[in-house]
């Protein structure tokens, strides 16, 4: 590792800033040394600001239809490969309790955009999370929908929102979402945070047709936008999909990023990623030591694991929700940090908790 790059990893690290060529280099000159380097940094910094904590929550795909047209995506509307299916409320239900059980006291409720859970739908469902949980905090991840709905999901007790904005260029972007708008979805994260949930964001990383350049943008645009979580994982091909012979990315990109992201905004909520598990069988563990400490295990019924096949070769589809509970222990443990099974709220919103 040359001295340019030991340079500016220290100034990322004293000052959690560098200019935009200055990042440019750091990711052009991509060495074992320097992941390593950058790697010690970001721990030092996450360790700082959440002790060796890593938050679990669970994970429930609770439907696999979407009107969307991602050409990564292994569930957008043109693949007529794959079996569909949507947890009706009393599933969604049970999967909570389970999870409850479990000891989880976060959920996320991901899905594709499916035009079966209206605004009304979903609405009734948190309220009635709410009423049986009140102390649960609520995730959404369903995608791009109006203000006044973002609106009335908060209202009903939704604190948390993932919304991906999964490249920051907007060339790049229209490219890969077809009949989508870059500036909508840019929209959507301004009024998520508005509303005053805790948003999360990120990329995919290794997309087809995507250079340094443009993750340079995406770090910058993390830098400016300051969302409180960010979700990165590699782009992994699958093979339905108009992008299913290319080449995926890479565990050793992915990782560098999770430390530069932990150096730009010490205060983030960074999950080590399925996709990142998926791409190398040490991916999260080597997440977890480049800065990340967020872990999202599945809680989705077993029977509908494989089908909300985003990628192929997803880890933990034939995998119960307490064996993947205890699995995950087991290898936080093993790379140095401790389970937390709370609420893990951005440090900024905890002060603000009963
Ligand atoms: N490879 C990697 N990540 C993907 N996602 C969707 N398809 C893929 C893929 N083929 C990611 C998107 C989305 C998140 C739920 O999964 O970033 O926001
Ligand atoms: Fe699911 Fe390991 S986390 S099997």
């Amino acid at each position: 590792m040359g001295t340019e790059i030991r340079d500016l990893i220290e100034k990322l690290y004293q000052t959690s800033l560098l200019e935009e060529k200055e990042l440019l280099y750091l990711l052009q000159n991509y060495s074992k040394e320097a992941a390593l380097l950058l790697a010690q940094r970001a721990n030092e910094i996450r360790l700082k600001h959440y002790g060796d904590k890593v938050y679990l929550r669970g994970l429930i795909e609770f439907s696999n239809y979407c009107h969307r047209h991602c050409k990564y995506c292994g569930i957008r509307s043109e693949n007529d490969k794959v079996s569909r299916y949507r947890l009706s409320e009393d599933e969604i239900i049970n999967c909570i309790d389970m999870g409850y059980q479990l000891g989880y006291r976060t959920v996320v409720l991901q899905g594709g955009e499916d035009i079966y859970y209206t605004d009304d739908r979903i609405v009734a469902l948190l309220e009635r999370i709410k009423e049986k949980w009140p102390q649960i905090a609520i995730t959404l991840s369903i995608g791009e929908k109006s203000y006044a709905a973002y609106k009335r999901f908060f209202e009903a007790g939704a604190e948390r929102y993932l919304l991906r904005h999964e490249t920051a260029c907007e060339t790049l972007y229209k490219s890969l979402h077809p009949h989508m708008s870059y500036d909508n979805r840019m929209r959507c994260l301004r009024d998520l945070k508005e509303i005053g949930y805790q948003v999360g964001t990120g990329f995919i990383v290794g997309l087809p047709g995507q250079n340094a350049q443009h993750l340079v943008e995406d770090l910058m645009f993390i830098k400016s936008f300051k969302p409180h979580m960010v979700g990165i994982g590699p782009f992994m091909p699958q093979k339905d999909t108009p992008l299913g012979n290319m080449p995926a990315g890479t565990a050793d990109m992915t990782t560098y990023l999770i430390s530069i992201l932990r150096l730009l905004q010490g205060d983030l909520l960074l999950p080590a990623t399925t996709s990142l598990g998926s791409i190398d069988p040490l991916g999260r563990e080597k997440g977890l030591k480049a800065g990340a400490n967020v872990v999202m295990p599945n809680l989705s019924p077993i029977e509908v694991r494989d089908k909300y096949a985003l990628y192929d070769g997803k880890i933990c589809t034939g995998d119960e929700a307490a064996q993947c509970r205890k699995c995950i222990e087991k290898r936080i443990e093993k790379s140095g940090y401790k389970v937390d099974m709370g609420r893990g709220d951005h440090k900024n919103f905890i002060a603000s908790i009963k």
